[in-house]
C-alpha cells in the first residue's frame, strides 16, 4: 500500500466535497466556460451517457466547445434560452426503457416536455435515440423528444439517429456521427480543425500520504456508507443485504440456475411483486490481477483522477481517491467488449505499427474497419484483458485505461417473491452466464458468477449483496377477481413466483381470486423444471388454477410456451375476451416475447374472427389498457 496516515484535515474535506459540487444553470455554465454545444443524455446503464461524452469531446475538432449534461442535474426550462449563446446546439442522446418509457434520469425532463408549452424558437437541436428493436416501442423516447422539440418551435439541424442495441449500436452511432458533424459544419459555417487528437479529460494524482479512512473501497456515493448504513437506500446508497439462501434449482444439465434470498430486515426497504432488485456486482479478481500483471502496475497504488475541467459537475470518473484495484474491481466495466472510442484512444500506446494500424482501423468508419471491429472484438467477445493479451505491444498507462473504461453497471433481477408473504426477504431466480468465445477463452457473467459464490456461511461472515429496488409497472390487476395469464419460461418464471404467492395470500385473506394460469417452459422435465415442488403445491391448493409446462427438448420436435398457448386457444381466448384476463410475459425479449405475441395475434384472429390487422390492433389495445404487460430482457 502506498499511503500513510497524515494528510491535513482541510485537504481531506476538499477531496470529499469535490464529489458533490452542483450548478443547476447550464446556460450560465456554458456562458462562463465558452461552450456552445450541450449534449443531454437519458441513460439507465451508461451507454447514452458515454455517447454524450463522446459527442461533447468531438466538438473541439470543429472549433466548438461541448459539455455533456444529465437533465436531472439542470434546470431544463432554460432550454429556451439557448439561442442567447451564439452558434449554439442542443444534442439529446435518449435511451428508451420499460414499455417505451424514459430512463430514471430523464423522467422529469420528459414530464416537463410533455405537459409544458415552452417556446423553443431559435433553439437548434438533434437527437440520437438508443433502443432495441426487439422491444415493442422501439426508440420511443428518442422519437418523442425529436418530435416534441420540433412541435415546440425548435429547429432540427440533423435527422434523428436510431441506435439498435439488438444489432450493432456502436456502429449505428458511429455512422450517424460521421454524417452529423459535416452537417453541423455546414449549418454553422465552421470547418474541422484537422487530425483527431486524443485529449485527456482527467489528470492523475498519486497519493502517497492519504489517511486510509478517506479512500473509497467500493462505495457508490458516501464514503464509508457500507460500514455505516443509513436509509433511504437507492442507487447511490445501496443496502448491503445478507444472503440467507442460495440454492441450485436445476437437478441436472450443464447450466447453473439458482434461487437466492436477500434479507432486508431493518432496511425500511419496501417492494411490490413485479418490481426489480438491482445488485452491484464486483469483477472477478482473476481478471483484475491479470490486468495489473500485464500492465506491470501495483494495483494498490492510491490515486485520484481529477477532471481537468474544473467547471464540470463530474469531478472524477468514479469515486476517488481509491486504488486501481478498487477501481477495476468495483467501478469499471472490464468484461464487455470495449467500444471503438476506447480502441482509438488506446491505439497510440501500441508500439507495433501493425497493431496500432489495426486498432485505428477498427475505430475508423471505413467498411473494412467496421468489419474488423465486428469480427475481432464483438463476435470474438474480446474484453479489455483479451485485447491486451492479444496485442502484446499495447501497454497503455493504467490511469488512461481507467479513464476510458465505462462504469460497471448494476444488474437487474425480477423479484421472485411477494412482499405480502416475505416482507423482509427478496428472492432472485437467475441463470449463471458462462460461455466459450471464438478465441477459446471462457467468459463468465460478472454478476451471476459472483452471486453463485455468495454462500450464507461465508467463513462465518455474512455474505452480502449491495442492492436497491427499482419500481416497475408490472403489477397484478387491481381487482383480485380478474383472471391472470402468466407466461414465463426459464428464469422468466421469477416475477410469477411473486404473483402466485400473492394470489395465494389474497385467498388466505378470504378474498375472491380469479383464475391464475401459468405457462412455464424449460428444457427437460427431470432437469430444469424450476420450482417444480412449489408450483405443484400451488396447483394442489388451487392457487394456480392451471399449470402448463412446455418441455422443449423432451421429444423430437421442439415445444415452447407459444405452442401450448395455441393448443389451448379456446380457453385462452375465453379468458382474454370474455373474462377480462390480464396477460403477463416475462423472460427473453429477443425471441420468446415476439413468438408469444404472434401466438396471441393468431388466437385473436382465429377465435375473434378478425382480420390480421384487427387482431394486431386488438392486442395492442390490451397493451394500452395495461392488460398485456411485459417484463423482458435480452
Ligand atoms: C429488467 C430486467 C430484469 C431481469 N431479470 C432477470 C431475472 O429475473 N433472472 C435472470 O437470470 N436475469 C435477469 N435479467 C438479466 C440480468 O440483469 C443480467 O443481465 C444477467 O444475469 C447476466 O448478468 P451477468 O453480470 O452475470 O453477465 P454479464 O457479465 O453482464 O454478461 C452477459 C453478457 O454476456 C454476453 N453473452 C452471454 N452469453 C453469451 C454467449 N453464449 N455468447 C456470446 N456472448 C454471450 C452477452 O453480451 C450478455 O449481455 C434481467 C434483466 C433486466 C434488464
Ligand atoms: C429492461 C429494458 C427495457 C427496455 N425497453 C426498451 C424499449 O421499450 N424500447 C427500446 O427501443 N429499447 C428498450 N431497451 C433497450 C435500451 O434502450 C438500450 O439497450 C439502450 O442502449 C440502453 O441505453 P443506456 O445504457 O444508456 O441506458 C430496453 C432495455 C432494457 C434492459
Amino acid at each position: 500500500m502506498g499511503c500513510v496516515f497524515s494528510l491535513p484535515e482541510d485537504r481531506l474535506v476538499d477531496i470529499d466535497s469535490a464529489q458533490t459540487t452542483r450548478e443547476t444553470s447550464f446556460i450560465d455554465k456554458m456562458k462562463k466556460t465558452g461552450r456552445n454545444i450541450v449534449v443531454f443524455y437519458g441513460s439507465q446503464t451508461g451507454t447514452a451517457e458515454e455517447f454524450s461524452n463522446r459527442l461533447a469531446k468531438d466538438a473541439h475538432r470543429y472549433g466548438m466547445k461541448g459539455m455533456s449534461a444529465d437533465p436531472e442535474e439542470y434546470d431544463m426550462s432554460e432550454l429556451s434560452r439557448l439561442p442567447e449563446i451564439e452558434n449554439s446546439l442542443a444534442i439529446f442522446c435518449m435511451a428508451t426503457y420499460g414499455e417505451g418509457d424514459p430512463t430514471d434520469n430523464s423522467q422529469d425532463f420528459y414530464d416537463w416536455l410533455h405537459e409544458g408549452d415552452a417556446d423553443f424558437t431559435g433553439v437548434k437541436y438533434t437527437v440520437f435515440a438508443l433502443g432495441n428493436k426487439t422491444y415493442e416501442h422501439y426508440n420511443a423516447m428518442g422519437k418523442y423528444v425529436d418530435q416534441r422539440m420540433a412541435e415546440l418551435g425548435a429547429q432540427r439541424i440533423f435527422d434523428l439517429g436510431m441506435g439498435d442495441d439488438d444489432g450493432n449500436l456502436e456502429e449505428d452511432f458511429v455512422s450517424w456521427r460521421e454524417q452529423f458533424w459535416p452537417a453541423v459544419c455546414e449549418h454553422f459555417g465552421v470547418e474541422a480543425t484537422g487530425e483527431e487528437s486524443s485529449i485527456r479529460q482527467y489528470e492523475l494524482k498519486v497519493h502517497s500520504d492519504l489517511n486510509m479512512n478517506k479512500i473509497y473501497t467500493g462505495e457508490l456515493g458516501r464514503l464509508k456508507s457500507f460500514e455505516n448504513q443509513k436509509p433511504p437506500f437507492d442507487s447511490k446508497n445501496p443496502f448491503l443485504a445478507p444472503v440467507t439462501v442460495n440454492r441450485k434449482l436445476n437437478k441436472a444439465g450443464d447450466r447453473h440456475l439458482m434461487h437466492l434470498e436477500l434479507d432486508i430486515t431493518g432496511s425500511k426497504i419496501r417492494y411490490e411483486s413485479g418490481d426489480h432488485v438491482a445488485v452491484y456486482p464486483i469483477n472477478d479478481s482473476v481478471i483484475v490481477n491479470r490486468i495489473g500483471e500485464v500492465l506491470g502496475v501495483d494495483l494498490d497504488t492510491v490515486i485520484s483522477l481529477n477532471n481537468l475541467d474544473e467547471e464540470s459537475n463530474k469531478k472524477h470518473p468514479f469515486p476517488c481517491p481509491t486504488t486501481y484495484r478498487t477501481a477495476l474491481t468495483h467501478y469499471l466495466d472490464i468484461t464487455n467488449p470495449p467500444r471503438t472510442n476506447v480502441l482509438y484512444e488506446l491505439a497510440q500506446y501500441a508500439t507495433d505499427p501493425k497493431e496500432q494500424e489495426n486498432m485505428k482501423k477498427m475505430a475508423s468508419s471505413s467498411p473494412e474497419g467496421k468489419a474488423l471491429y465486428q469480427s475481432w472484438v464483438l463476435d470474438s467477445c474480446r474484453n479489455i484483458l483479451a485485447i491486451l493479451e492479444d496485442l502484446p505491444s499495447l501497454r497503455p498507462p493504467i490511469d488512461h485505461l481507467c479513464e476510458l473504461l465505462p462504469r460497471l453497471q448494476a444488474r437487474y433481477y425480477s423479484i421472485a417473491s411477494s412482499s405480502k408473504v416475505h416482507p423482509n426477504s427478496i428472492h432472485i431466480c437467475a441463470v449463471v452466464v458462462e460461455y466459450q468465445t471464438k478465441t477459446g477463452r471462457v467468459n463468465k457473467g460478472v454478476a451471476t458468477n459472483w452471486l453463485k459464490n455468495k454462500t450464507p456461511t461465508d467463513n462465518g461472515h455474512k455474505a452480502t449483496v449491495p442492492m436497491y429496488i427499482r419500481k416497475s409497472q408490472f403489477r397484478l390487476p387491481f381487482k383480485s377477481t380478474n383472471p391472470v395469464i402468466m407466461i414465463g419460461p426459464g428464469t422468466g418464471i421469477a416475477p410469477f413466483m411473486g404473483f402466485v404467492q400473492e394470489r395465494g395470500w389474497l385467498k388466505e385473506q378470504g378474498k375472491e381470486v380469479g383464475e391464475t394460469v401459468l405457462y412455464y417452459g424449460c428444457r427437460h422435465k427431470n432437469e430444469d423444471f424450476l420450482y417444480q415442488e412449489e408450483l405443484k403445491e400451488f396447483e394442489k391448493t388451487g392457487v394456480l388454477t392451471e399449470l402448463n409446462v412446455a418441455f422443449s427438448r423432451d421429444q423430437t420436435e421442439k415445444v415452447y410456451v407459444q405452442h401450448l398457448l395455441k393448443r389451448n386457444k379456446e380457453a385462452v381466448w375465453r379468458l382474454v375476451h370474455t373474462d377480462n384476463a390480464h396477460i403477463y410475459i416475462c423472460g427473453d425479449a429477443r425471441y420468446m416475447a415476439r413468438d408469444v405475441q404472434n401466438a396471441f395475434y393468431e388466437i385473436a384472429e382465429e377465435l375473434g374472427e378478425l382480420s390480421q390487422a384487427q387482431a394486431v390492433d386488438y392486442i395492442k389495445k390490451l397493451m394500452t389498457k395495461g392488460r398485456y404487460s411485459q417484463d423482458v430482457w435480452s
